[in-house]
Formats: C-alpha cells, structure tokens, sequence
C-alpha cells in the first residue's frame, strides 16, 4: 500500500470502474514471483521449465489472434489532432476516454487487479521515471518483474510525488462459474492501445502481449517519454546501447535505431569474429538521451530485462541472449520440448521428438508450420546478459560517440555510410526505411518508410520530431561533441536474392570502420549520400567468400538513389509545414550532388 493520496484515489477510483475481485499491490519480491507463477501454473496459463536446463523459467502460448503489437489500434489521444501529426492514428481525448470506460466498466470481474508501481531508469536515479500500472494480468506482473524495477522500493522512492499513470485490462471479465482461458483477451476490433500525451496517461484493453501490455516499454518509454523529451530537451529513443573496445583498450559507446526485428538485440550483444574487440550491452531496445555537464551526449537504458524475439536466436548467432534467457526467463509462443525445455526455428539444432508448438500441436517439420510464432519472444533480466557492461546501471549515463540508423533494405542502401554533419544525419534518420518484420501484425509486406525507427512509437506530430533532433543539434553545448551518424544495412541482397553481407559477429567489422571514423582515421569516399568507406578500409581478413562482395555492398548507384529521393519527397509532403526546412534542403542538396 500507500501513503500517496492521488496514488490511491487513482487506484480507488479504477477498481470501482473495473470491478475487480480484489486488488493486490505488487511488493515485487521473490515470493510474490513465485506465488503468481504457481497460480498460473495451476491455472494452466503457464509450464515451468525443466529446473535443470532452465532455472525457475515459465512457458507461456498466447491467444493465435495475440501475438504481437496491433498498429491500427494504437492512438494517439491528443486535444489537438495535428499534435498527433500525419503517422499516428489520432483519436478525440474525451471520445477515446468514454470508448474506454464504457469497456472498462466490469472489465476485471472474477480477475484480480494488480496494482505495479515501476521504475523505468535505475532506482532513485535522476533521469529515473516512475510509472504505476494496473493490470488484470497476472503474466502483465512477472514479466514486469523482469523488464523493469517494481515494487514495494519503487512506492518508497516515489513518496508523495507524480507517476505516469498506465492502466491494463486483458477486456476478458469473468462471470460466477466460468471457466477461463489460458490466454484472456479481447477481440481485435476491442483492442485499444491509447497514449494521452497531456496528461501522460496510458490505457490499455484488450491484449496481453508485449508492447501492448507491458506499458513502461513502448507506451511510457517511447510514446509518453518522446514527449517529455521534447519539452524538457532529452532525446528518449527506440535504439540499442552498447560500449566497443578497440584491441588499443579504447572504449567508446555507440546508439543504434533499427525498426522492430532489424537486429537491435542482437547488436547490442555481438561477439566480435575478430581478435582484439570487445563489445559490452548497456540496453537493446530503447535509450534515453541527455547532454552532461562535459557537453557529450550520454545514455541511460531505462529497462531491466530483454524482451528479445526468439527465433534465430542461437549459440551461433547471439550467444548472450542464449546465455542470459538460460534462467528466470519468461517465454512467450515458442515451441516445448517434452523435456520440459524451449525450442524455435534456428536454434542451432532440430526439434527433439514430441516437441510441442505454439498453437498446441504436435510439431512435424514436414508440414510447413513452424514450432515458434515468427514473433515468439524471451523476458531476460538484462543483468544475467555474459556481456552486459558495467556502467549498465550508473545513473548518468555512457557518453554516446555515434548513433547508427539501420533497416531491412534488400537494394539502394549501403553497408554502412557517414553522414556529411549533424544535420544531414537527423536526414538520414528520417528517412529510414525497412522491409516489414513479424513484429506487428496486420502490415503490409514490402519496404516501409520507419523514420528513426519511430513510426509506431513517437507520442507527437513526427514532424516536429524531426525539428526537435534538428534543434538537439543547435543546442548542443559544444559542437564538436555531438556524436557522428551513420547508416548502415546487414540486408542488402544480391540478384539471386542472397544476404550479400554475412552479419552478426561480422558486423564488428563494420563497427570498427565507424569506431576509426570517430577517430579520425578510417578512410572514406565523399558520394552523393554520404561517406562510404575507401575500397579496403574495411578489415576484410578472414571474412573469406563475403570479401568479393565488398564493391557492390558499398555501391552507391545513382538512378536507384534517384528512386529514393521520389520516395523521400512523397513521405516529406505528408508532413507539410511541419517538415524542418533543414530536411528540405537536404533532398535538394543531395539531388544536385546526384546529378
Ligand atoms: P525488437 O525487439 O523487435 O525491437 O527487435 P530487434 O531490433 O532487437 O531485432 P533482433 O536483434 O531480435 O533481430 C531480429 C531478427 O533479425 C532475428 O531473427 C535475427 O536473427 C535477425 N538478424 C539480426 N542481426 C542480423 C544480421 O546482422 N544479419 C541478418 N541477416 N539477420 C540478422
Ligand atoms: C518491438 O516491437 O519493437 C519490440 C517488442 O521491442 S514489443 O515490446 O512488443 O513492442
Ligand atoms: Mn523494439
């Protein structure tokens, strides 16, 4: 419980709304974990793991229409609807707000409503923000568990002071006698994922899954944190954080925004294919930004855990996750063993017989229908990551020396180019682009522009977004500090439709072209788009069949360029005034250079 008045008269008021059986307060401890995870067991909406092979971890298979964010059902509820801008689907607060109470009405009844009060940021740190969420979803609590610091520590820290207040209802109630499922939810058409940046209040209905539930992630630390960010001048940001050190013994950190299910985790938590480089993981998914009193621009990683997609992960591609998912770790729709282990597409080995899928069935590798869903996931604390790096938690932050901008892009794009200056840097952002991932449902295939990797997750007009990384640039302490942007692409593919770059643990190599860039070392050809690196100034050694890719990896072809400016000025014209006329100027400047 609590001592804070508009904390408890907030709760009050929504269990006398949402009729719950009863209302629970979150401590956060252990026996709390276990005590909910038994219940669920019990209940059948979970199966523990086999203690051995995966200490005190759970298995859970979601609803089949549940299975990963829902994009047409995510608002953006502000008084304005040019506040919301041309990307986000607007809807009417005072509209949106009886919509919800009228579902919400009843919602929890024969449920429990948890009450969670969270940090997002370490506890008590200054760049710290504190969240209380309700939910009805006992899964909602444990993995909050993982992804964030809850509980009780959270309450004392808090005081009498503000939170942002979330509100989370799988939309299921319960009549006396009915059975529940496994998975409660609502149906598609019910589902309301709605952000009301004024007050900062989040209210969810109707799913249980992942960004649609677990509010301090993509509702609070993106869509309400970019605008706190925008008013108060920090960047908050859907990007990897991660420390390189050079065989030298020189560390520097980079930031990196690839869209849902481009590589951000597996980045974060690369292991180097070449000898003398390190690579430690402060977040995967989501960076707030600030400047220090040294004038750099530092990051904090506002999360606890990794809420990372399962398939294709394995000991040959991304170890770490491997090994911190090893223990207390939640998974979500993947295939189980009849050992009471997980299995997913590309795990390193095959399925053993009898493994169990997703929708419930026996798995047969013949049929076509996979073990995992594509966007199966793992909940891992972030502190049993092999890699994760020491200064993960200092409040403060890392200072940020580049921030990457990445995307599917099977032409066009290069693998990897250099921005000409600040500016044409927030350029590059905004016009990333990607080929869609499994990471949402209901999108159509193909390449999609995802500026800054922020389309489902910015709070406000996109297009002041851009004017505010522009004004990030202007009021930059010291110049000469901000970090160098760069863009790369692991996708590119070949005529035959072959990945022409290998990834993962390679990446280093790219990694390395940037770490010298900062530098002042590397060597680099001035194009139309940007700096791409010299032909040979990219460590090839070792890379054996990849290395006759090089000249077409790092191509710039002119008339495909062309294309994309098209497309570039189609995406700007949506913006109207809004569109910085520091990123008009680019298409023009880029254009000339082109021609
Ligand atoms: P979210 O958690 O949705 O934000 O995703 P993410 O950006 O963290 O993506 P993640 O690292 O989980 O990668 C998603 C998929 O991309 C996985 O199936 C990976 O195997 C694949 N992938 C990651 N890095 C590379 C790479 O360098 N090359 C190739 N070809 N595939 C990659
Ligand atoms: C993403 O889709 O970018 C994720 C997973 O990181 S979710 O938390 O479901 O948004
Ligand atoms: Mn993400």
């Amino acid at each position: 419980m609590s001592r804070n008045k508009k904390l408890v008269s907030w709760v009050n008021e929504w269990s006398e709304l949402c009729q719950p059986d009863n209302v629970y307060w979150c401590n956060g401890s252990e026996e709390e974990n276990t005590r909910l995870l038994n219940e669920m067991v019990a209940s059948g909406m979970a199966v523990k793991l086999d203690e051995k092979k995966r200490t005190g971890s759970y298995y859970f298979r979601s609803d089949p229409s549940d299975v990963a964010r829902v994009e047409n059902r995510t608002y953006i509820c502000s008084v304005k609807e040019e506040d919301a801008g041309p990307t986000n689907n607007w809807a009417d607060p005072v509209a949106m707000h009886s919509t919800l109470r009228a579902l919400y009405k009843g919602s929890m009844r024969g449920r429990t409503m948890y009450v969670i009060p969270f940090s997002m940021g370490p506890l008590g740190s200054n760049i710290a923000h504190i969240g209380v969420e309700l939910t009805d979803s006992p899964y909602v609590v444990v993995n909050m568990k993982v992804m964030t610091r809850m509980g009780q520590a959270v309450l004392d820290i808090l005081g009498n002071g503000d939170f942002v207040p979330c509100v989370h209802s799988v939309g299921a109630p319960l009549e006396p006698g009915q059975k529940d499922s496994k998975w409660p939810c609502a149906p598609i058409e019910k589902k309301y994922i709605a952000h009301f940046p004024e007050t900062h209040e989040i209210l969810s209905y109707g799913s249980g899954y992942g960004g649609n539930a677990l509010l301090g992630k993509k509702c609070f630390a993106l869509r309400i944190a970019t605008v706190m960010a925008k008013k108060q001048g920090w960047l908050a940001e859907h990007m990897l954080v991660m420390g390189i050190t050079s065989p030298q013994g020189v560390k520097k950190y980079i930031a990196a925004a690839f869209p849902s299910a481009c590589g951000k985790t597996n980045l974060a938590m690369l292991v180097p294919s070449i000898p003398g480089w390190k690579v430690e993981t402060v977040g995967d998914d989501i960076a707030w930004m600030k400047f220090g009193s040294d004038g750099r621009l530092y990051a904090i990683n506002p999360e606890a855990g990794f809420f990372g997609v399962a398939p294709f992960t394995s000991m040959d591609t991304n170890p770490n996750a491997m090994l911190s998912a090893r223990a207390n770790t939640m998974f979500t729709n993947t295939g189980l063993t009849p050992d009471g282990d997980v299995w997913w597409e590309g795990i390193g080995y095959d399925a053993p017989a009898g493994t169990i899928t997703w929708t419930g069935e026996l798995y047969d590798a013949q049929s076509g229908k996979p073990a995992a869903q594509p966007n199966a996931r793992f909940s891992a604390p972030a502190s049993q990551c092999p890699s994760i790096d020491k200064d993960w938690e200092n409040p403060v932050g890392v200072p940020i020396s580049a921030i990457l901008f990445g995307g599917r892009r099977p032409s066009t794009v290069p693998l990897v180019y250099q921005s000409f200056d600040w500016n044409h840097g927030v350029f590059i952002g905004s016009i990333v682009g990607s080929e869609v991932t499994a990471a949402a449902t209901g999108l159509k295939a193909g390449v999609r522009r995802d500026p800054f990797a922020m389309l489902p997750f910015c709070g406000y007009n996109m297009g002041d977004y851009f004017g505010h990384w522009v004004k990030i640039g202007v009021s930059a302490p010291d110049q000469s500090k901000l970090p160098k942007i760069f863009n790369v692409n692991w996708f590119r593919k070949s005529a035959e439709g072959k990945f022409l770059w290998p990834g993962y643990g390679d990446n280093i190599r790219v990694l390395q072209w940037i770490f010298e860039r900062v530098e002042g070392k590397a060597e680099a050809d001035e194009t139309p788009i940007g700096y791409v690196p010299k032909p040979g100034s990219i460590n090839t050694t070792g890379l054996n069949g990849f290395a006759a890719n090089m000249a077409e990896l790092l191509s710039v072809d002119h008339d495909q360029w062309k294309h994309e400016l098209d497309l570039v000025r189609e995406q700007y014209a949506n913006f109207g005034s809004t569109l910085p006329k520091e990123l008009a100027r680019q298409i023009v400047a880029i254009e000339a250079r082109l021609n």
